[in-house]
C-alpha cells in the first residue's frame, strides 16, 4: 500500500497564479508560478478587477501544468489544498473554485490554507524539526512574515500552532518597499528595484525614522517612514516639485539604501524583542521582502549574536508560490483537518 502523501498545492491571493504538487510535506516534485507584475506594472500597484481576470484565464492550464511536471496521475493525489485569506477576495475566489471542483471531481479531500502560515512553513520546509516537535528542536521559536500586504511577528509551537505577538498597524514592509519605489520612480514591484538601487547607495546618507510605538510593543508602522521619504522628494508643504526627476543616480540610491536601512533595522529590532520575550532558541524568516539580502543578513548576525538558531525561506519560496501551501497541507492532512465545500475567501486572517 502506497504510505506517501501527495498534495496539489493552490495559490491566487495576489498576483501569482500558482500550482505546485508536493510530497510528504517536503519533496517538491513540481511547482509552477505565473506572473501577472507586467499586467500590474504601469499601474504601480496590484489592480484586484485584472488580477482576477487574469488567474480565471491561467489557473486551469497552471494546475495542468503543475500535475503533469509532477508526473503523477490525478488518481495519485491524496489531497487539494487551496489559500483561502486572507488576500484579496476576487483573486482568493479562483483558486479555492478551482481547488473545490477538483476535489469533488477526484473524490479527494479538501484543505484550506492560511497565506501567510504558508510563507512561516517556506522557512521551515528543510527542517522536521520544528514540524515534528522533536527534542532537538529550537523551539519555542520567534517568526517574522514580511510581505506585500502583511507585516507580523509569530510565537511558533510548531507547524500549525502560531500565536500573533504583533503586526503592522498600518502599511506592510513590502507595501512600504513598493509606495516609496514609485515615489521614486523605480518599477514595480518596489522590493528588487530598491535592493538593486540601495547597492550603489550609502544606508548612512539620510537618518529615515525608525517608528517603534510604545516601548514593549511589538506592532510595526511604516507610514511614517514612507512620508518621510515623500517630504524629503517633494518638501515639506508638498508644494515643491518632486525632485526626484531632477536627482542623479547617486541620490536615488542614497534615498532607497537609506529607506531600506530604516525598514531592517525596525524588523531586526522588533523581532530582537519578540525573540527575547518569548525565549525563543530560532528565528524563523519568511515571505517576499525574506528575498532582501539586506534583511537576510541583519537578522542573521542578531541570530548569531544572541545565540540563535536562523532559519529562512530559501529565496525561490520567499514570493508567492503553490509549494508552501501544499508543504504546510501535509501537517493539517495528517491532523485531519479538512475544509468541506462551504470554503469561502477571506480578506483578513481569521487566526
Ligand atoms: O509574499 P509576497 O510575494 O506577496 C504577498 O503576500 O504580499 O510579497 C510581495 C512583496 C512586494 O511588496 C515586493 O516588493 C516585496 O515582497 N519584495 C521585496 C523583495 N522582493 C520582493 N522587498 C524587499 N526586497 C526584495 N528583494
Ligand atoms: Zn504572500
Amino acid at each position: 500500500m502506497r504510505t506517501d502523501v501527495n498534495i496539489l498545492g493552490i495559490e491566487t491571493s495576489c498576483d501569482e497564479t500558482a500550482a505546485a504538487v508536493v510530497r510528504n510535506g517536503t519533496e517538491v516534485l513540481s511547482n509552477v508560478v505565473s506572473s501577472q507584475i507586467e499586467l500590474h506594472q504601469k499601474y504601480g500597484g496590484v489592480v484586484p478587477e485584472i488580477a482576477s481576470r487574469a488567474h480565471i484565464e491561467k489557473i486551469y492550464p497552471i494546475i495542468d501544468q503543475a500535475i503533469r511536471q509532477s508526473k503523477l496521475n490525478s488518481g495519485d493525489i491524496d489531497a487539494v489544498a487551496v489559500a483561502n485569506q486572507p488576500g484579496l477576495t476576487v483573486a482568493l475566489i479562483i483558486g479555492i473554485t478551482a481547488a473545490k471542483t477538483l476535489a469533488l471531481v477526484w473524490e479527494k479531500p479538501l484543505i484550506a490554507i492560511n497565506h501567510i502560515h504558508a510563507h512561516l512553513q517556506s522557512a521551515m520546509m528543510d527542517t522536521k524539526d520544528l514540524q515534528h516537535r522533536q527534542v532537538s528542536c529550537g523551539l519555542p521559536a520567534v517568526a517574522l512574515v514580511v510581505s506585500g500586504g502583511h507585516t507580523s511577528l509569530y510565537d511558533c509551537e510548531n507547524t500549525l500552532e502560531l500565536k500573533l505577538l504583533g503586526s503592522t498597524i498600518d502599511d506592510a514592509a513590502g507595501e512600504a518597499f513598493d509606495k516609496v519605489a514609485s515615489i521614486l520612480n523605480l518599477p514595480y514591484p518596489g522590493g528588487p528595484s530598491i535592493e538593486k538601487a540601495a547597492k550603489n547607495g550609502n544606508p548612512d546618507a539620510i537618518n529615515f525614522p525608525r517608528t517603534m510605538l510604545a516601548k514593549d510593543s511589538l506592532d510595526f508602522s511604516f507610514s511614517g517612514l514612507k512620508t518621510a521619504v515623500l517630504y524629503h522628494c517633494c518638501g515639506k508643504d508638498m508644494k515643491g516639485e518632486n525632485r526626484v526627476g531632477k536627482m542623479g543616480q547617486k541620490e536615488i540610491a542614497d534615498i532607497a539604501a537609506s529607506f531600506q536601512a530604516a525598514v531592517v533595522d525596525v524588523l531586526v529590532r522588533k523581532t530582537q524583542m519578540a525573540a527575547g520575550r518569548i525565549g525563543a532558541r530560532t528565528i524563523l524568516l519568511g515571505g517576499g521582502v525574506a528575498a532582501n539580502t539586506v534583511l537576510r543578513n541583519e537578522l542573521e548576525k542578531m541570530a548569531q549574536q544572541t545565540g540563535r538558531k536562523m532559519l529562512v525561506a530559501p529565496r525561490k519560496y520567499c514570493t508567492d508560490n503553490a509549494v508552501m501551501i501544499a508543504s504546510l497541507a501535509y501537517y493539517k492532512y495528517k491532523a485531519g483537518l479538512f475544509a468541506d465545500m462551504t470554503l469561502e475567501a477571506k480578506a483578513a486572517c481569521d487566526d
